[in-house]
């Protein structure tokens, strides 16, 4: 099973931009806590962060046939990204949606979502654990 966990724009922030929302663990924080997970579970895993959604199509573009999962963070662009989404079809590969905070409680123009018409689950509103919920869902469903 090889997962790829891709985080886009300000993920990289994280420990800094607005603790109160996001907590105050940091993106390398968040990494080891990836890989310690992986690492127990077998998994091969590879961590991408972008502030550039052009760089984050070419990420997906490039997972096509390397594979069998993708956790996705795509952060603002979420709610804008109408270009992951495509990329995302094109590929085929299993998706999982994270959000560190539960967008659904928050401002009404994050209540938008379009990588959610490809993503089989959206995990939210659980910090960093619902990055290891996103990969345990995909080793479940389609490990080997
Ligand atoms: C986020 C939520 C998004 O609305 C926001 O733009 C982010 C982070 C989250 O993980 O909670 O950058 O995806």
């Amino acid at each position: 099973m090889k997962i790829l966990v891709i985080n886009g724009p300000n993920i990289n922030m994280l420990g800094i931009r607005e603790p109160d929302i996001y907590g105050k663990s940091t993106y390398k924080d968040l990494c080891a806590m990836i890989l310690d997970h992986c690492q127990k579970k077998s998994i091969a895993v590879d961590l991408f962060q972008s502030n550039h959604e052009g760089d984050i199509v070419d990420e997906i573009q490039e997972a096509y046939g390397e594979y069998d999962g993708i956790v996705m963070n795509p952060a603002a662009y979420t709610h804008t990204s109408v270009a992951i989404l495509d990329a995302l079809k094109a590929v085929g590969i299993p998706t999982v949606e994270v959000h560190i905070s539960d967008v659904s409680k928050r401002e009404d123009f994050r209540q938008i979502s379009y990588v959610r018409q490809y993503c089989e689950l959206t995990v939210c509103g659980h910090g960093f654990d619902g990055y290891l919920e996103a990969i345990d869902y995909l080793l479940e469903k389609y490990g080997k």
